[in-house]
Order: C-alpha cells, then structure tokens, then sequence
C-alpha cells in the first residue's frame, strides 16, 4: 500500500491555499481540511450570541461557548465539494462574507478557541491521507507534516482572488474594502501572541502570484511523488 502524508499548507490569506489544497487532495484522494473555515465559524458563532461588537468581544462568553459549536464538513455532490455546516446549518456562504472576515483575526488570538481547534484538527489527521491548510498547520497543528508548504502572492493578485470568490458565490464585495481587509489581516495574523503565521523552518515556499493551479499542480507533482517514494 502506498504511503499516506499528511500535507501542511500555510500561508497568507487568499494566496489560493484551499483551492491549492483542495486539488492536491482530490488527486490523491486525501482529505481536505480548510481550517480558516473552522475559525470562520466560531466566529460566526460568536457574532450570532452578541459576544462580538464595535470594538470589544467577550472573551469568557465565548470560552463558555465553545463546546456547543459543533463544526462539520458536509459533501454536497450537486457542485462537489465539502461545504462547512455550524451545529446543522449550513454555513458555507455567510462565513465567506466581510463581517466574518472582519471579525475573524480577533477571534482567532484567543488562546482557548485555538486550543479547541487543534485538538479537532489534530483529530481528523490522526489517519493521514489528509491536506489541511490554513496559518499554523506545519508549525504547532502537525509540526512532524511529512510535506509543508508556504504559500504567498502579491496583495493586489490575492485581493482580486478573493473578490472574485466572493463574486462567484453570489456575495456582495467592493475590491478596496476586499484589499484593505486582507493587509489587516496580514497584520493581525503575524503579530499576534498565540501561533502567529510564519514559515516552519522545513517548509517549502511557493510564490504562486503567476501561477495558474495547473501550473502549481505541476510543480508540487514530483515532490509529493519524492515524499511517497521515501525519497
Ligand atoms: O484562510 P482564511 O482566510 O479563511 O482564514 C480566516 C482567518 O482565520 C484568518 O484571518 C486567520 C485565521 N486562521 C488562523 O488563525 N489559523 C488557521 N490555521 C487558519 C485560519
């Protein structure tokens, strides 16, 4: 039997990680696991039950909460591809929108909310076969990844990606504001006290600001080959 990696993408918001990830692992017929959809969601939680508001968040609300958020990845076989369902619902579309992403970064630096996603996270890995990407995937999720990948792009192409993703499914977006949320991300994400994003020491980096996914499948093709090989 040939043998199964765990696969680390991190990177930048909107560098094209899950589309990237997702390719990966329907080629190897792995699991994907998109992450930010996990802390997209908690927040979406939050915002519902008020625990989030014009510049504070209550912190102890939401560690009150966070064994009643229930978090699930469901197939939808009419556009296949795994859509993200919060206690039932699903939810894939409203945590695409601005106010989660506008609130997203402040959720996720709470220390108990990473814990919890971790743990689910390191759950749904424990059998390999499986692509996970997100901000800290390859340094504290699976820091023994047998393959880890860096993405990042320019913010003008990433800003265009995510307009046009929000676009695509349907969600209202102005490519300025789209901008300006990604840098205070960046921001946010790498300077926060608690797992920020930076590179694991093993990590492959790809610069995909040129790269069409075809191109990036090519170029990830012999190295995933070398990892199953043993080599
Ligand atoms: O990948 P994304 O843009 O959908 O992620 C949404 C947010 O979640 C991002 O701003 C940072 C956070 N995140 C994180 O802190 N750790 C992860 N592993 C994934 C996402």
């Amino acid at each position: 039997m040939k043998k199964k990696l765990v696969i680390a993408i991190d990177g930048y918001s909107s560098c094209g990680k899950s589309t990237f990830a997702r390719a990966i692992a329907k080629e190897l017929n792995y699991i994907f696991i998109d992450s930010g959809a996990m802390y997209r969601t908690v927040t979406l939680y939050c915002m519902r039950m008020g625990f989030v508001k014009e510049g504070s968040i209550d912190r102890n609300g939401i560690i009150r909460e966070l064994n009643n958020i229930n978090i699930e990845f469901v197939y939808n076989p009419d556009i296949a591809e795994y859509e993200t369902f919060l206690n039932s619902e699903n939810v894939e579309k409203e945590i695409r929108g601005i106010a989660v992403s506008s609130n997203v970064s402040s959720i996720s630096q709470i220390h108990e909310v990473r814990s919890r996603m971790v743990e689910l996270q390191r759950q749904i890995g424990v059998f390999k076969g499986i692509v996970m990407d997100g901000r800290d995937i390859g340094t504290v999720v699976f820091p023994d990844a047998d393959l880890k990948i860096f993405m990042t792009a320019s913010i003008e192409i990433r800003a265009k990606r995510r307009y046009d993703e929000m676009k695509s499914k349907g969600i209202k977006a102005d490519l300025d504001e789209v901008r300006k949320n990604i840098v205070a991300r960046d921001i946010t994400d790498e300077n926060r006290d608690i797992s920020p994003l930076r590179r694991a020491d093993d990590a492959i980096i790809l610069d995909n600001s040129r790269m069409s996914v075809e191109e990036q499948m090519i170029w990830v093709h012999e190295i995933i080959e070398n990892k199953i090989n043993g080599r």
